[in-house]
């Protein structure tokens, strides 16, 4: 066992782990975000994604071991501070079923829009095809990423007119 000093959703955290310890287990766990979740432990399906110093990362084929400590983890309890406007997308498109997969899908559309602010339909697909959903909601996941994208822009241009 080795102690790990880990920075989850801006809060310093002291674990105790094995090296190989997935981040996925620690975050869950020991630290106690449940929102993450366990979908098929083998980088297929998505349910495990956190941001990783702003990347969208599989958790579950994280060693702990792996991880700085200067590093910044983002789970879905942390991701209203980086995108409010996606989770709201989220429920105004009525986008989860069982709910099972959509924290992963938040974490994936989040990092999605951060490096391409106004996706095409394409761009979604390629983007979150990593991110499995067995009700499949795709087409919702879709409409409330266009959703987030417009809202965006739009804060965007009313926050740069009153600047003006
Ligand atoms: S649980 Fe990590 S990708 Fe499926
Ligand atoms: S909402 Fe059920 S697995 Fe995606």
């Amino acid at each position: 066992m080795a102690k790990y000093s880990l920075n989850i959703n801006g809060k310093i955290t002291q674990v105790e782990a094995e090296a190989d310890t997935p981040l996925l287990w620690v975050i869950r766990d020991l630290v106690g975000l449940k929102g993450t979740k366990f979908g098929c432990g083998m980088g297929l399906c998505g349910a495990c994604t956190v941001h990783l110093d702003g990347m969208a990362i599989r958790s579950c084929q994280t060693p702990i071991s792996t991880v700085k400590a200067s590093s910044k983890i983002v789970t879905i309890e942390g991701v209203a501070s980086l995108n409010k406007v996606v989770q709201e997308a989220w429920i105004e498109e009525q986008v989860p079923q069982c709910g099972y997969c959509q924290s992963g899908q938040i974490m994936s559309a989040v990092a999605l829009l951060k490096e391409n602010p106004n996706p095409t339909d394409e761009q979604i697909e390629q983007y979150m095809s990593g991110n499995i959903c067995r009700c499949g909601t795709y087409n919702r996941i879709r409409k409330a990423i266009h959703r987030a994208a417009k809202t965006a822009s739009i804060n965007k241009s009313s926050k740069s007119t009153s600047k003006s």
